[in-house]
């Protein structure tokens, strides 16, 4: 298994461009299953989830090519509604092919996606969402079944706001029969991505963005060929890069309207950031402010940075309490980063407090999962000495090629086979 070895307490200076959005490109290439004909997607990342939603599309009967980050997905032969475990057991936005399955084939099995590191993540309101659209959803030997002659437009409630259960519903309500409201939905810039490439296909959705999204089902949806937008998180992870290693780094390609919380609470450590219509430039300090943090959905600060975050916090100067609110067992890193020097300790199972240290220690580590292992770089490349991240893997699933990136700023990393 692959590791990353990092000697740290070198600065990172210079451009790195950020790639396409992880989660916007797995709901837009599920939403090419809707379709009869070939669409194409350019700036999709090489990542391993963007592998597996290609190669269960292959599964469901499409046609797919990958090359140099233009992806193409002829649906017409889609002919297959299961979606095995063995495949969604290794990515939970699998389920995203749920929705699009029962609209286009009017029946779908998909797996149950089961438990993560980072908690029980339910499935529940992806169902109920269906079933409000007149799906008739049972679940046995691990599968949801799920099936109609059509859906029917219906209003649905979401409970917590959920991010692929809104995609998913919003797939599935394109081409039922009939008005569909979708209330309390997710917000996310990803919502909005997909909202813009379905209307493209011939859907006519009205509100993605806000928390009510209206959707008039239409009888088809026509191949698109459109572009995904840049990774807010992996845009992020460069900030606190810079950041941690009082570098002075120029982010490119990104869109810093989708980063406003993180771009503020990077600012109130004292960190110097700029921004252009299409850049943020981050330089460090010699001394970082501890700021406390609260993850919610888009546009609060996103739980995705939280882990990144903390290792900011780890060497600023002061007390930071970061709270997470959207999963329940995300913290799984605080153990790695304490192994290293930090001074962390949970007083709940939601809250971390961070007393910021004047260094860390390089050491070897473990990943636990994909921001985990984003966040055991950061901390890698602030550390003395040599820090080893283990199970590299998860940082495959969601970073493009990011020890390049990093060693083309001048980070001494390096890949170890
Ligand atoms: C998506 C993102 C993930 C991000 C998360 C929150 C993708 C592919 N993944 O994950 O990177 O961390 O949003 O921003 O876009 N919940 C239920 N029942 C459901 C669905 C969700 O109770 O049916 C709960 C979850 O357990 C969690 C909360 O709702 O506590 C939010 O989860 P959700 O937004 O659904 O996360 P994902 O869409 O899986």
């Amino acid at each position: 298994m692959d590791k990353i070895k990092i000697k740290g307490k070198k600065r990172l200076v210079g451009e790195v461009q950020i790639s396409g959005a992880k989660n916007a490109a797995l709901p837009i290439l599920a939403s090419a299953l809707l379709c009869d004909g070939k669409s194409v997607f350019h700036n999709v990342p090489d990542l391993v989830d963007v592998r597996s939603i290609l190669m269960l599309s292959e599964e469901l009967g499409a046609k797919t090519e990958m090359k140099d980050g233009v992806v193409a997905i002829d649906s017409s032969g889609l002919n297959n509604h299961l979606a095995p475990y063995e495949i969604v057991r290794k990515m939970r936005a699998s389920i995203l092919v749920l929705g699009p399955l029962v609209a286009r084939l009017g029946k779908a099995c998909v797996s149950l996606p089961g438990g993560c590191a980072i908690g029980a993540r339910p499935v529940n309101l992806h169902i109920e969402g269906l079933e409000k659209l007149g799906a008739e959803v049972h679940i046995s030997h691990g599968y949801i079944n799920a099936c109609a002659k059509r859906l029917k437009g219906n209003e649905i409630n979401f409970d917590t706001v959920t991010v692929t259960g809104t995609e998913n519903l919003m797939m599935a309500a394109a081409l039922a029969q009939g008005e569909t409201i979708l209330r309390n939905a997710a917000m996310e810039p990803e919502i909005t991505a997909l909202a813009e490439v379905l209307n493209l296909m011939g859907a006519d959705i009205s509100g993605a963005g806000t928390s009510e999204i209206v959707v008039n089902g239409v009888d088809k949806l026509n191949p698109v060929e459109t572009e995904i937008i840049p990774d807010r998180i992996e845009t992020g992870t460069f900030m606190i890069a810079s950041a941690v290693t009082g570098g002075d780094v120029l982010i490119k390609k990104c869109r810093p309207d989708h980063l406003g919380e993180v771009i503020s609470k990077v600012r109130d450590t004292g960190t110097f950031v700029e921004t252009g219509k299409d850049w943020i430039r981050v330089k460090g300090v010699d001394e970082i402010k501890s700021i406390d943090i609260k993850t919610s959905p888009y546009p609060g600060f996103p739980t995705d940075m939280q882990a990144q975050f903390i290792t900011l916090m780890s060497i600023a100067k002061g007390v930071s309490t970061i709270k997470e609110t959207i999963f329940e067992n995300r913290f799984i890193h605080v153990n790695e980063l304490q192994r290293m020097g930090a001074d962390i300790y949970l007083p709940s199972s939601n809250t971390a407090v961070v007393r910021g240290v004047k260094e860390l220690a390089g050491a070897p580590v473990m990943a636990s999962d994909l921001r985990a292992s984003a966040c055991l770089v950061l901390a890698g490349l602030a550390a003395e000495n040599t820090t080893i991240v283990n199970r590299v893997y998860h940082l495959d699933r969601g970073y493009e090629r990011m020890e390049d990136k990093l060693k083309s700023l001048g980070a001494h990393i390096e890949r170890i086979k």
